[in-house]
């Protein structure tokens, strides 16, 4: 009983996922999982969305609590949106829509929330390379590899924390537009292996270099892993990619792909409830449901 349907009462709160495919999602696990755990009155389940603006527009009058949002409605649904936080705004993606009782829509991106969080918190295990307060990122060289949708979010999330930017992608032009949003820098990804102006530099991999089948591929050369301090891979099949093996081997920080996974989970739920994810449980289902 993936939906927990015996619980179900005319005031039971509403959530669910929308994309096209979405059956394959393991949100509605996760969420009902969750709820059930600390006794809340709500259910989250699939919604096969074709048409964004009709789905909104359908269920406008109907008592629903909030939404995930995934392929390939994450840029339409932003233009059916209320509010959308800034940084969603500017990343022009959206992933966690909230639906007040009057009917306002407000959305998040928290897929760089996650992300910037995790890597945050691999860099507060370093002591000593970054300051007592605020964000670790803070003035920290943050090299973006890929300029698609996800290097948008590294990228943005990033420049807000502090970090000076650097975009790398293999098409220059992409790379260029970015950077120039951000107050960055551009290259193309062939520089990148001769880019080192500092040690302990953060490598955030957005490219799909090194993906499942491919795995044998890196984006950048094992020789110049050692400036930096911390790399990230937004990449998480496989688990660890060639990129976060030869980073771990040369001893930097890793993180997994996994973890901006699991966060932007965690973000989601605090939205919708306004209470935080039972994180452990989170953390349990998708290891057993990988
Ligand atoms: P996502 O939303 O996951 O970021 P995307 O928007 O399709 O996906 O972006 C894919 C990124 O991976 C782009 O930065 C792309 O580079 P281009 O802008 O040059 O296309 C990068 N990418 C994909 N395949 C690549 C490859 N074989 N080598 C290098 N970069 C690659």
């Amino acid at each position: 009983d993936l939906y927990n349907f015996r619980f179900i009462r005319p005031d039971t709160k509403v959530y669910g996922i929308i994309g096209k495919p979405v059956g394959h999602s393991k949100s509605p696990l996760l969420f009902n999982a969750a709820f059930k755990s600390v006794g809340l009155n709500a259910v989250y389940v699939h919604f096969l969305v074709d048409d964004v603006k009709k789905f909104f527009d359908t269920y406008s009058t109907i008592d629903w609590a909030g939404c995930s949002c995934t392929i390939p409605h994450k840029e339409a649904a932003l233009r059916c949106m209320n509010e959308i936080d800034p940084i969603a705004k500017k990343i022009g993606a959206i992933n966690n829509i909230v639906r007040r009782p009057d009917g306002t829509l407000t959305a998040f991106n928290t897929d760089y929330i996650g992300a910037i969080s995790a890597i945050e918190d691999g860099l507060r295990g370093l002591n000593g390379t970054h300051p007592a307060v605020g964000s670790p990122l803070a003035g920290k060289l943050f090299v973006v590899l890929g300029a698609g949708g996800a290097g948008k979010s590294l990228a943005y999330g990033a420049a807000q924390k502090g970090a000076r930017v650097v975009v790398a992608n293999r098409t220059f032009e992409r790379a260029k537009e970015l950077a120039d949003k951000v107050g960055g820098q551009a290259m193309t990804l062939a520089e990148v292996d001769n880019f080192h102006p500092e040690e302990g530099m953060v490598l955030a991999n957005t490219t799909s270099v090194g993906m499942k089948p491919k795995i044998d591929e890196a984006p950048i050369s094992k020789q110049s892993l050692k400036h930096y301090c911390l790399v990230f891979d937004a990449i998480y099949t496989p688990k660890e990619t060639r990129l976060l093996r030869e980073a771990r081997e040369t001893g930097a920080v890793i993180v997994y792909g996994t973890e901006m996974l699991i966060r932007q989970g965690f973000e989601q739920y605090k939205n919708f409830t306004g209470l935080p994810a039972p994180e452990d449980l989170f953390r349990q289902l998708m290891e057993k449901h990988a």
